[in-house]
């Protein structure tokens, strides 16, 4: 069976008080229209048609990687002039799944449901019961309890009014029959607009059933139409990751404050988070990691029982077994660190590898080098890997102990077990196993004498001494 998933998404979104189309702003990082896209796509045999129109073209562009075809819809006429633009595409034995691209967080389950619900003898439609149910359309069923007909807002008596169950806009028919409703559809009414919600009446006068489902949260079905629905959503969206992270073996100190902007590729058991750390692109964790707090980790891959403390920040990387990191360290992309590296605090490092047991431990910046193992770098150790056009690499060999504040100037490698002695400017490789040391020699001038200020220099009394303070009583 084929399923035409039709996604309406060229509304112009003006509540959202933006140059950006609504459905491209996100949720997690990704455009709400595509987080529908994939749950369209996730259900067998759905092929997927996006209605744009409102900045279509800047749409369309962003989001060309998608496996859909895209409509124009160059005026927008209502929800029934959307699928208008579709139906050359669907044919007589299709289902017609009809969704919102502003609607993100419906679930491919409760589609599922729907999607049973349908027959060349019953129209499925999605509602959903509001207290509050202003400006959706209501759901009107006669004394059996049978739907006849959807009235928009506008168009509802008083009466009307008072039906709380409200039409999420999201349905599932047989094409060859929403073929004839569509070519019968008027724009007779509050909005001239030509409601896609009108084909209701028409299925029940073809004898139809409308057979209805509600998705097992109102947050399934709620609309992005300005940035506090925006914010809201999100949080719902972040709470429910929380909660499978936390079904799947992870301790989160504060499920509220967690952010997950992608996926994982793979995650262990016995995985510590603390508060306000956030996820980007695609990472993978294995066990017994604990993350600290303020971390941002994006498409990283950390090994068994790495240390991660506070505000570090680690982006696509990979942190070996082991390892500690932090706080405040910068692993930027292309760096490798092997098991039981130790990367402490105001460090930088770039596209560089580590070998195993090696530290870093205070104030450096590493680019484009390779360190053995068991190397230990001192405080403040510089790699001068840029000379303004062009990068070169440092090699620092196995067992290697460069003094504090030491600048390599790459290209340059400095020998196995070789020690730097501190304070080096070092522009030539290094021996293996010598101390190696470019230093001024230290000099010390036994007449010499502070300067003084001009008026210190006519007996003023330095401030704070005991003369001094006895005039202030
Ligand atoms: C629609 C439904 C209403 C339902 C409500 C739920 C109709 C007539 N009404 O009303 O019963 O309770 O959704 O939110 O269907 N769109 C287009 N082209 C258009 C018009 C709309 O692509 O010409 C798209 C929008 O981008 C949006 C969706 O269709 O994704 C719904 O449009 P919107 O204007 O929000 O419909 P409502 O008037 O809220
Ligand atoms: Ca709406």
């Amino acid at each position: 069976m084929t399923i035409k998933t039709i996604i309406l998404a060229a509304g112009q979104g003006t509540r959202m008080r933006s140059s950006r189309p609504k459905v491209l702003h996100e949720i997690a990082n990704k455009p709400l229209v595509q987080h529908v896209y994939e749950t369209a796509k996730s259900l067998k045999g759905s092929e997927v048609y996006i209605v744009y129109g409102h900045g279509g073209e800047a749409v369309k562009q962003s989001l060309s990687r998608l496996d859909a075809i895209w409509v124009e819809q160059k005026q927008q006429l209502g929800t029934g002039h959307a699928v208008q633009q579709v139906i050359h595409h669907v044919d007589e034995g299709d289902t017609v799944l009809i969704l919102y691209g502003d609607v993100p967080l419906l679930k491919a389950e409760t589609l599922r449901t729907l999607l049973a619900k349908v027959s060349p003898t019953s129209l499925a439609l999605l509602t959903v019961t509001l207290d509050d149910p202003t400006g959706y359309g209501r759901i009107v069923r006669d004394q059996h309890h049978a739907v006849r007909r959807i009235v928009e807002h506008k168009d509802a008596s008083a009466a009307e009014r008072l039906i709380n169950e409200g039409n999420t806009g999201i349905l599932a028919c047989n094409g060859g029959q929403l073929i004839q409703w569509l070519s019968r559809l008027s724009n007779n009414n509050a909005q001239n607009e030509y409601y896609l919600t009108d084909i209701i009446e028409m299925a029940v006068a073809d004898g139809l059933t409308i057979a209805t489902a509600q998705a097992a949260s109102a947050d399934e079905v709620l609309g992005v139409n300005n940035r506090e629905q925006l914010a809201h959503l999100e949080r719902v969206y972040q709470f429910e990751r929380a909660r499978m992270l936390m079904a799947q073996g992870v301790t989160l100190r504060d499920p509220a404050r967690v952010d997950v902007r992608g996926e994982f590729a793979e995650l262990g058991q016995d995985i510590d988070i603390d508060i306000n750390v956030i996820f980007e692109g695609v990472n993978r964790i294995a066990s017994n990691v604990k993350i600290g707090p303020n971390c941002l980790i994006k498409n990283a891959t950390i090994a068994d029982g790495v240390e991660i403390l506070s505000h570090s920040v680690i982006e696509d990387a990979s942190i070996g077994a082991g390892s500690r990191i932090g706080p405040f360290a910068r692993i930027r992309p292309q760096t490798e660190l092997a098991e039981h590296v130790h990367i402490g605090n105001f460090v930088e490092i770039k596209k560089s590898s580590v070998a195993s047991g090696s530290k870093i431990n205070h104030l450096s910046y590493i680019g484009d080098s390779e360190i053995g193992a068991s190397v230990n770098v001192g405080a403040g150790t510089i790699t001068c890997n840029y000379d303004g056009a062009n990068k070169f690499k440092t090699v620092i060999e196995d067992g290697a102990f460069i003094g504090s504040d030491t600048q390599l100037v790459a290209p340059v490698t400095i020998g196995k077990n070789a020690t730097i002695g501190a304070g080096s400017t070092i522009t030539q490789n290094t021996p293996a196993e010598q101390l190696t040391l470019s230093r001024v020699k230290q000099v010390s001038v036994p007449s010499w004498q502070r300067p003084v200020k001009a008026q210190d220099a006519v007996g003023n009394l330095p401030h704070g001494s005991e003369t001094d303070k006895s005039k202030e009583k």
